[in-house]
């Protein structure tokens, strides 16, 4: 496991210049934050800092501008949402390096707090150009990291700066990173992993990774479909992707040689069409599809006997829906596991761990995202770690 330093290992740092990388490539609907967790996430980093004299000056991108400067993808459009959650005044600086910024480092107060400009405008960001790095570096003292979610970037500023300035672990970094370890590296056992969402192609390498990790690999969502097709299941017209098979076959030897129980829906819930509660919606044994039926969610007896598989575990990693719970009623066995992991979790039988985009936004719906042990805001950098992948950016500050 990665050692770090965190903001304890800091000694005096009023009038200090602190560079502190967040992650505020916040989702956004005609120039309006529509999702604030992220600066929420990072706001007791950047808080200990300012009461403690820091400048701080906050480092970002926003969305995928590939090295040239976007309007609409300014940084400058997250300054209100930044001075809401802070409850502070935040000044806006459209560099991120040279003399403009040393020039707002001037006018800052000891405690005063910066958005630099989104670090995509630069091509050294994505290059991790060591130029750029010694050039932002410059104008700071030191450098904390605390933007979990984009530490699978080797970029300027997620990886680069912690090699040039003393590197710390924000807060939010310290507990995902706190979190994580507990969950996989050196979890209480039996471990389960519970992975739905669409497609197997794009989760291959996390569930290669699983097998040899878990003690139980539970699969929902379209990638269920599958796996049963990979056994020869009949998913009628089911998403599906029957290429895999043979991939498929391999994950499934590759858990039984390494004593991991892969759990598979064996009643589902099928419709003709993907509607709201559609007329043709009936629940059935998963060899009883029919060739004009799709299935959408795992029925209830699977649920049932999924949760009594929780009730034996003492540590659960989610990522993914177990159905199309956008739309009701496929939402059920996601929502009723959610609650179950929530209601083990809160008599503290079960460490539960979830992250990627879709899955906070499934338990959110469950309503029970709060009971969770720890529930990352990371979607790709989740991902990553759960592929067992040194994330380059938490590489970066191990000490
Ligand atoms: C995210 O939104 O997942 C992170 O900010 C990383 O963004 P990226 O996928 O554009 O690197």
């Amino acid at each position: 496991m990665t050692k770090f330093r965190t903001l304890d290992d800091l000694s005096d740092v009023t009038g200090k210049v602190a560079l502190v990388r967040v992650d505020l490539n916040l989702p956004m609907q005609d120039g309006t934050v529509t999702d604030d967790t992220r600066v929420r996430a990072s706001a007791p980093t950047i808080l200990e800092l300012a009461d403690k004299g820091a400048k701080v000056l906050l480092l970002a991108h926003f969305g995928r501008p590939k090295g040239d400067r976007v309007s609409t993808q300014s940084l400058s459009m997250v300054i209100d949402t930044v001075q809401a959650v802070l409850g502070r005044e935040v000044m806006f600086c459209p560099e991120i390096a040279g003399p403009v910024v040393k020039q707002t480092v001037g006018i800052l107060r000891a405690g005063d707090i910066a958005v630099l400009e989104n670090t995509r405008f630069w091509k050294g960001e994505e290059a991790n150009d060591p130029e750029l790095v010694k050039a932002i570096a410059a104008n700071a003292d030191f450098f904390v990291n605390d933007a979990f979610s984009a530490a699978h970037r080797a970029h300027a500023t997620t990886e680069g700066l912690a090699h040039v300035l003393p590197a710390y672990a924000g807060r939010s970094m310290q507990a995902e990173l706190e979190a994580l370890g507990k969950a996989l590296d050196a979890p209480e056992k039996p471990v389960a992993a519970l992975v739905g969402g669409a497609k197997v192609s794009s989760k291959l390498e996390v569930l290669k990774h699983l097998v040899s990790k878990v003690d139980h690999l539970i699969i929902g969502g379209g990638m269920a479909n599958t796996f049963l097709a990979a056994n020869d299941v009949d998913v009628g017209k089911s998403l599906c992707e029957h290429e895999l098979k043979a991939t498929v076959l391999e994950i499934l030897e590759a858990a039984e040689k390494a004593g991991c129980t892969v759990h598979l829906p064996y009643d589902v819930v099928v419709s003709k069409e993907f509607a709201a509660n559609p007329a043709s919606l009936r629940i059935c044994n998963v060899h009883e599809v029919a060739a004009d039926e799709m299935i959408l969610d795992v029925g209830p007896q699977a649920v049932e006997s999924l949760g009594d598989v929780l009730k034996t575990c003492k540590t659960l990693v989610w990522n993914g829906p177990m159905g199309a719970f956008e739309t009701e009623p496929f939402d059920k066995a996601t929502v009723a596991l959610a609650r179950m992991a929530a209601a083990l979790t809160r008599e503290g039988s079960l460490v539960s761990v979830a992250g990627g985009g879709d899955t906070v936004a499934a338990l959110n719906h469950a309503g029970v995202a709060a009971d969770f042990s720890y529930i990352s805001t990371a979607g790709g950098a989740f991902l990553e770690w759960m592929e067992g992948k040194e994330l380059p950016g938490v590489r970066a500050l191990n000490v």
